[in-house]
């Protein structure tokens, strides 16, 4: 099946060195550069948009994961596909024509991801599912790094794991080398790593979840 990928967020790396950490994770190993976008309205938290991405873009040739955490994130859709994103994905909460900007964002060419919050269950999926390359699922609330893992998100995997076997399934909030492991066993492949990665070595770090994903 789907080979399991490292996303370090860079919520938690040092923003006043941002490309010199974005260097960092590529060099450790990262397949994923997980870019949180938050915009003070869909959660309680402000980050940075398309201009710095599109800075550090410069960096690498690691595929952008961007995880936009805002309100009708249809109107920005253009912007980050103009700031060098691969993938990008929406809440389904955050949008009342998830449909539509599924079809927007691949009409650019781009992947297309949908999130979903804690409390949302995945039958939101159901008439989207094969318009998508891959489920977001959120195991902390979002808008903050460096929460615990809620495990009732496991069962949700597992579900969107037997709705669409071959689809890509992130996992995001709270993993680490203590966690991993009960998401790939429900059938997740793709993990972001904020806290645990940045706040130790990130080679030793991004190695140690691989190691413990098997
Ligand atoms: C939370 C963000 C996450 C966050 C994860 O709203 O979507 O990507 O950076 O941080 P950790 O891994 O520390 O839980
Ligand atoms: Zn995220």
């Amino acid at each position: 099946t789907n080979g399991i990928k490292i996303a370090p967020s860079i919520l938690s790396s040092d923003f006043s060195k941002l490309g010199e950490e974005v260097v960092a994770i590529d060099k450790a190993g990262a397949d994923y550069v997980h870019i949180d976008v938050m915009d003070g309205q869909f959660v309680p938290n402000l980050t940075f948009g398309p201009p710095v991405i599109k800075c550090i873009r410069k960096c690498t040739n690691l595929m952008f994961d961007v995880h936009l955490m805002i309100d009708r994130p249809e109107r920005y859709i253009e912007d980050f596909v103009k700031a060098g994103a691969d993938i990008i994905v929406v809440h389904s909460e955050s949008t009342i024509h998830l449909h539509r900007v599924i079809q927007q964002i691949k009409s650019f060419g781009v992947k297309a991801g949908v999130s979903l919050n804690p409390s949302t269950p995945e039958e939101v999926l159901k008439y989207i599912i094969n318009d998508i390359d891959m489920v977001l699922v959120m195991s902390v609330n979002p808008g903050f790094g460096g929460q615990k893992f809620i495990p009732a998100v496991v069962e949700k995997i597992k579900a969107i794991k037997k709705m669409r076997a071959d689809i890509d399934i992130e996992v995001d909030g709270g993993v680490t080398d203590e966690t991993i492991k009960i998401c790939v066993d429900a059938g997740a492949n793709v993990f972001v790593a904020g806290s645990y990665v940045f706040s130790g070595d990130y080679k030793e770090r991004i190695n140690l979840l691989k190691l413990k994903a098997k």
